[in-house]
């Protein structure tokens, strides 16, 4: 199976993002040369620790490194500084110096977690991302976007730290449960309606091959993904412009995951709704059909996503709540929003009735 290597250009900060079958057994030979110092603290969580673990443990000792393992709780509701405070404390218990690195070994959660506690720790230490669900190698691991939430709105601590290297086995994917695939699904059909529309073509062709995790069109799509994302972040590293487009449905859907309580409505799930949502909002401000709607409806429903949001908050309940989003800029709420497929741009001053009106169209009943 062939490997794929794409490089995010940042200057001195540039790294590679390889992408390929059975990657976790040449992890250490791959980072070595990378990595001047040999201590690694490998994060990882209860439920991927006991599948990945000692692979990845046995391929970076065989290298000449050593490791201390910090194993975090499964769950979007531990991304918090408690959970934060453990990789510290182990960092620091254990003498680490500051050519150590640290390792992320899971989905996103893990990855935006570690790579948090890697930009603060001695002010920065290396990072590497082992991302192991779809969603956090079509999108988290890539860009340098870390940190966790608070109780009042997701991510909303955090800071901008590039690892020195991504390597996402795509072999892990077939563990995945499949709630877990297609919130990772939702992400991959963003980089369709924002950036490419013979992209958002080809998912509406190969669902049923994608779904079957077919290893051919998993490695095409997480390319095609990495690109488009290695793209707009080396033009927009620190999101002051385009990188914007790729929060897409993100505002919505935070506030979902928000108020649905975290983990209760995946990241990808909020995301799935929040993008029909953000095109149902195009459609009233005049930015495309409603042929255009209808057609990412479809596309997410085929991906097994939900489509409509839960009923029991109210539109005024998810305008305060995305009040707090980390685009709001002088008091407004900032959206982007799609015109035709492959087209986005980013809006405010946006009639609030408007925006409830696109939440109140896509709740349930
Ligand atoms: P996650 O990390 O919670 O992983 C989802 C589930 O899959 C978890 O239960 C996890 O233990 C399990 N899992 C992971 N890998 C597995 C495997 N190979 N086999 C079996 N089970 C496995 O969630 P996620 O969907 O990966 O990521 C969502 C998080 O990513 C959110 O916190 C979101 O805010 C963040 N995110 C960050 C960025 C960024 O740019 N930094 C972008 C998008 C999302
Ligand atoms: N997931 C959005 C970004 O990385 O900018």
């Amino acid at each position: 199976m062939t490997i794929k290597t794409l490089p995010l250009l940042l200057g001195d900060r540039s790294y590679d993002i390889v992408i390929g079958a059975n990657l976790l057994e040449s992890l250490g030979e791959r980072l070595q040369p990378l990595l001047l110092g040999r201590q690694i603290c490998v994060v990882s969580n209860k439920t991927v620790a006991p599948i990945y673990l000692a692979q990845v443990i046995d391929s970076l000792h065989s290298s000449g490194f050593s490791t201390v393992e910090i194993i975090l709780p499964d769950g979007e509701n531990y991304k918090n500084w408690e959970y934060l405070a453990k990789i510290f404390d182990a960092f620091i218990e254990n003498s680490f110096e500051r050519s150590a690195t640290i390792l992320a070994l899971g989905g996103g959660v893990v990855g935006d977690m570690s790579g948090y506690a890697a930009a603060s720790l001695l002010r920065g230490v290396n990072f590497v991302q082992v991302p192991t669900t779809l969603l956090s190698q079509v999108d988290a691991s890539v860009g340098g976007k870390t940190g966790i939430n608070h109780p009042l709105g997701k991510n909303l601590i955090g800071a901008f730290y590039q690892p020195k290297m991504v390597v996402m086995d795509t072999e892990t994917l077939k563990t995945l449960s499949p709630r877990d695939f297609s919130s990772g699904l939702a992400e991959v059909i963003k980089y369709g309606i924002i950036w490419d529309a013979d992209f958002f073509s080809y998912l509406e062709k190969n669902m049923p091959a994608i779904l079957k995790k077919d290893a051919a069109t998993l490695t095409h799509l997480l390319y095609t993904c990495c690109s488009i994302k290695a793209d707009v972040v080396a033009q927009d590293e620190r999101e002051t412009g385009t990188r914007a487009l790729l929060n897409l449905g993100h505002t919505f859907g935070h506030a979902i995951e928000t108020l649905a309580g975290y983990g209760n409505i995946l990241h990808g799930e909020g995301v799935a709704i929040g993008m029909i949502m953000a095109a149902q909002l195009a459609q009233i401000r005049g930015l495309c059909d409603q042929q255009t709607v209808e057609r990412i409806k479809q596309l997410i429903k085929n991906a097994n996503l939900p489509v409509s949001a839960p009923n029991h908050f109210s539109p005024d309940d998810y305008l305060k709540a995305m009040g707090r989003d980390k685009k709001v800029s002088a008091g407004k709420i900032r959206v982007i929003l799609n015109g035709k497929i492959g087209q986005a741009k980013i809006y405010s001053d946006i009639p609030h009735s408007q925006i409830k009106q696109a939440i109140a169209a896509h709740s349930e009943e």
